[in-house]
């Protein structure tokens, strides 16, 4: 007979599970971002989501506020989900790094490395049928590969038990208003959210 664990995570809801996973990370040290960072940004949204979105790393908006993607670019990514008839309380929204890079530069290996577990963490309590990556670097942190979001893009990638479905950084749709992008962009979301409703109903 196996054996279940006594405490733990197996035996909290996924509320519960995430609760405590966001308290064991408070005060966390593993990185050089813990010098600069005013706050842990956790993610926020449901617990239960079947689309879970991450982005890059907060910046001082989030930094300031705990909250990821408040900003400029938080504000065009709740418009983007609005597009597909989604709501940012139906979805997780989170970061491949939990703390504020300085002056907003990417996060580099070592931190995208020490975070990277407590994003498979959330991920293992979430279970998403769906993931979007929003910009390079978090699509090719997610994937562990180099290729460019331009090739990436447009198709769809297996992470885990998920589809992951890179699509452009809402900051990058913002410092480059060209139509093209932002018709790429729109073409991803509505992927991503066929397969959102596809998943959801098997
Ligand atoms: N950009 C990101 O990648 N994440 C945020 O939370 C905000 C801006």
């Amino acid at each position: 007979m196996t054996e279940l664990p006594l405490s733990g995570e197996y035996l909290l809801g996924p509320d519960a599970a995430l609760a405590a996973q966001a308290r064991d990370l408070q005060g966390c040290r593993r990185c050089k971002l813990c010098e600069g960072r005013s706050t842990i940004v956790f993610g926020s949204g449901s617990p239960r989501a079947d689309l879970v979105v991450i982005g890059e790393g907060p910046g001082a908006d989030e930094d300031a506020q705990g909250l990821p993607f408040v900003g400029r670019a938080g504000q065009l990514l709740t418009k983007m989900l609005d597009s597909v008839q989604l709501t940012r309380d139906e979805v997780f929204i989170t970061n491949t790094v939990l703390c504020r890079p300085p002056g907003n530069r990417n996060p580099e290996a070592d931190e995208l490395a020490a975070c990277r577990p407590f994003l498979d963490a959330k991920l293992g309590v979430i279970q998403p049928k769906v993931i979007l990556a929003l910009g390079s670097v978090a699509t090719q942190a997610l994937l562990r590969t180099k290729e460019p979001i331009g090739r990436l893009r447009g198709k769809l990638h297996q992470l885990g038990d998920a589809v992951l479905i890179p699509t452009f950084h809402p900051a990058f749709l913002l410092r480059n208003p060209g139509q093209e992008y932002r018709r790429m962009a729109w073409e991803d979301l509505k992927l991503a959210k066929r397969e959102y409703d596809a998943r959801r109903s098997r």
